[in-house]
């Protein structure tokens, strides 16, 4: 299949772009910076540009991983957000349509579920437990408002146009440090999140090529992408309380493995995202988990996700450098 992938520089597109070529598809990489995988050098936010592509490359379906996200927020105004990741998507839409297109990948975020009282803390019931069904969904700031005003688009376009649409709310996958967490932080924390709310980015990639490939099977749906938890919503009181003794039962030698590591274990858990539709649905279930950090422990051997505390998205990225010249 002919794929159009925004965000081809970034660090999903950059993982993405070779594996959906491997599996057969003939991938155009779109982006506003350059990189290996970016044919066309543009703004999503310009339609003539999109339109031009997608007659020039024969696209058949569309990817939309390109966005100004959470690290941008302090950089770019707020229009800005609208102007990419809600008329940009607006634009790709428009396109498919025209184009004849029957499907549609948007990579949308599990941070628009994270309302101020998700935000706060766990909840009355224990942590939050964050399907696909969880409402009112009431993003906490611009990325997630127009991450959400983009998903309602690409449902529109599946209501008027029939064009198949997997909007995929993805967990956390970014390689360098939260910019909000700061005990315990690194690989210890990332290796804590995969328990309820991170994934691999290979896993999300891979998503993206079973979603792309299962479309017409799924028409409109929305899927959590995180790594499986071990948890089942029965824990959710007791991890709000006492995390490392649900953690125990599931891992008896968790504890041991990062005390040798000198990590800490989460003392309380306050949500866990499920992922089980997109595995129900498509197939899909991460390869990594929690079981696997502590397979790495043990064995002694590589930690099985990235950690880059000097990653910059590209659009940083090509921007200081133009500072310093
Ligand atoms: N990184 C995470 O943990 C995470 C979590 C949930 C969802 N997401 C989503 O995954 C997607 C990919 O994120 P990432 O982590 O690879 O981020 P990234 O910043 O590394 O990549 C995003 C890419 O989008 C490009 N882009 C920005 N504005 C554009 C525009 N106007 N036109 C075309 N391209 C543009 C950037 O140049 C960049 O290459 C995004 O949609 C993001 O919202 C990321």
């Amino acid at each position: 299949m002919r794929v159009l992938l925004t965000g081809s520089s970034g660090w999903l597109g950059r993982y993405l772009a070779p594996l959906l070529a491997r599996n057969g598809h003939d991938v155009t990489g779109f982006d506003v910076v350059p990189g290996a995988h970016t044919e066309v050098i543009g703004t999503v936010a310009d339609r003539p540009l999109i339109d031009r592509t997608m007659g020039a490359h024969g696209i058949e379906a569309i990817v939309h991983a390109g966005a100004l996200h959470k690290p941008d927020i302090a950089r770019y105004p707020r229009q800005a957000f609208v102007d990419v990741n809600v008329t940009g998507t607006l634009n790709l839409l428009e396109a498919a349509v025209a184009a004849g297109n029957d499907r549609f990948l948007f990579t949308s975020t599990t941070s628009l579920m994270v309302r101020a009282d998700v935000r706060a803390g766990a909840g009355e019931a224990g942590a939050w437990w964050m399907d696909e069904d969880f409402a009112p969904v009431e993003p906490r700031n611009i990325y997630g408002i127009t991450k959400l005003a983009a998903e309602q688009a690409c449902r529109l376009f599946h209501r008027e146009h029939g064009i198949d649409v997997a909007i995929l709310r993805t967990g956390r996958f970014f390689p360098e440090d939260d910019d909000t967490h700061a005990v315990p932080s690194g690989e210890n924390l990332k290796a804590n999140e995969l328990l309820n709310r991170r994934l691999t980015v290979e896993d999300a990639a891979a998503a993206h090529l079973a979603a792309l490939e299962a479309a017409s099977a799924i028409g409109c749906d929305t899927f959590i992408l995180s790594a499986p938890p071990p948890f089942a919503r029965a824990d959710a009181e007791e991890l709000a309380r006492d995390a490392r003794a649900v953690i125990a039962r599931h891992y008896p030698d968790a504890a041991e493995l990062y005390a040798a590591k000198g990590w800490v274990l989460p003392q309380i858990i306050d949500r866990v995202y499920d992922p089980s539709r997109a595995e129900r649905r498509f197939g899909w279930r991460a390869r990594t988990d929690f079981g696997s950090v502590l397979a790495a422990l043990r064995d002694r051997t590589g930690l099985p996700f990235a950690h880059d505390p000097d990653y910059t998205s590209p659009i940083i990225a090509q921007e200081r450098d133009a500072c310093m010249c």
